[in-house]
């Protein structure tokens, strides 16, 4: 299972580690691991660890002696961590309460347990939760160097994609604007703006914008972010030929947003597209999309095709990152 760890080059391990144990941030349930010339720090609360560190999830090996959930039960379960909660996927009741109980009664620095009670659902994706043990569904997740406070109960947010927006935030370059269409907490804008570029998110869901807004301070980048409240292709029209950017994360239905998506580009735009489709043709139809809503205003370029995760059986979320060029770009 995945860890939160401190990552840090092997020579710098030893003067890290002693910094991370300062501040009593050290895991010690966790081995401390090399690899690849890292060195893996497990940490007990992310969000806690300074700016400069990097924080990853890392599948660090159990110290001998620990309790974990597994040992407590006489299954494996499988859970995921978000900050200091735990999230669980069971549909059979007493299966949730048993893992729950365990993970509480094990080791594991943890605040909360949630359960699934529901399919993502409605315009805003949110969720129900069974909060199995504590008593909230708001937390802070750490990724990648920022951190984000955020309402399951109320927001759309998912950790899995994590190792995506970080694939597409290294492309960010200083002074550029980025427009996220569908913002959410801030996990493409908050770290797109720390690297330099001057941002819009835009959402539907009013406390996925107060969240916006709040991890914006947070990370120290509202200075350049604005955060809008309200349905993307009313806000549009104010950010005409603006971005150098766009990302459009929502899958099953961002090919009805492609018109605005072209509203909002500027002569030289790269567009991230988020699409769920078959294996069997998993680029194709968001492609076709978006040529037909961008040609032959633009040239489109599509830069690069990638399987995010696997969705449901037979069905990939995808990635496509396109180029818009007008003439002359
Ligand atoms: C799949 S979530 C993505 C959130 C965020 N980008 C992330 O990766 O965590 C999609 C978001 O789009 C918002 N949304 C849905 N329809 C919208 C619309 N017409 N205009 C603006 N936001 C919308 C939802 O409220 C939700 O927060």
């Amino acid at each position: 299972m995945g860890v939160p760890c401190v990552r840090v080059r092997r020579e710098e391990g030893e003067e890290t580690r002693k910094r991370l144990a300062a501040s009593d941030l050290v895991d010690d349930g966790y081995d401390i691991t090399v690899e690849d010339g890292h060195l893996y720090v497990p940490v007990t609360d992310p969000s806690a660890v300074p700016e400069r560190f990097e924080v990853v999830s890392f599948d660090a090996p159990v110290r001998e002696g620990q309790t974990m959930p597994a040992d407590r039960l006489d299954f494996e379960p499988s859970y995921e961590r978000l900050g200091d909660l735990v999230i669980v996927d069971e549909d059979d009741p007493e299966r949730a309460r048993a893992i729950a109980d365990a993970i509480v009664a094990s080791d594991l620095p943890v605040e909360g347990v949630l359960n699934r009670a529901s399919k993502i659902k409605g315009t805003e994706r949110v969720r129900d939760w069974d909060v199995l043990a504590g008593d909230t569904t708001e937390v802070v997740h750490r990724e990648y160097g920022c951190s984000f406070a955020l309402d399951l109960a109320e927001v759309y947010f998912s950790p899995r994609l994590a190792t995506e927006r970080h694939r597409v935030v290294q492309q960010v370059d200083e002074g550029e604007q980025a427009f996220d269409m569908f913002a959410g907490v801030g996990p493409f804008v908050v770290p797109f703006a720390g690297r330099g570029a001057t941002c819009v998110g835009t959402d539907i869901n009013e406390r996925a914008i107060e969240y916006l807004q709040a991890n914006a301070e947070r990370n120290g980048v509202s200075d350049r972010v604005t955060a809008v409240c309200g349905d993307v292709r009313e806000v549009a029209d104010q950010y005409r030929g603006w971005a150098d950017r766009v990302v459009m994360n929502l899958p099953h239905s961002a090919d009805d947003f492609l018109d605005t998506a072209v509203e909002l580009a500027g002569d030289d735009c790269v567009v991230h597209y988020y699409d769920i489709q078959p294996d069997s043709d998993p680029f194709g139809p968001g492609e076709r999309a978006i040529r037909d809503a961008a040609e032959p205003d633009y040239d489109v370029t599509v830069q690069h095709r990638r399987r995010v995760r696997s969705y449901a059986p037979g069905e990939y979320n995808v990635v496509l990152d396109v180029r818009l060029r007008r003439d002359g770009e």
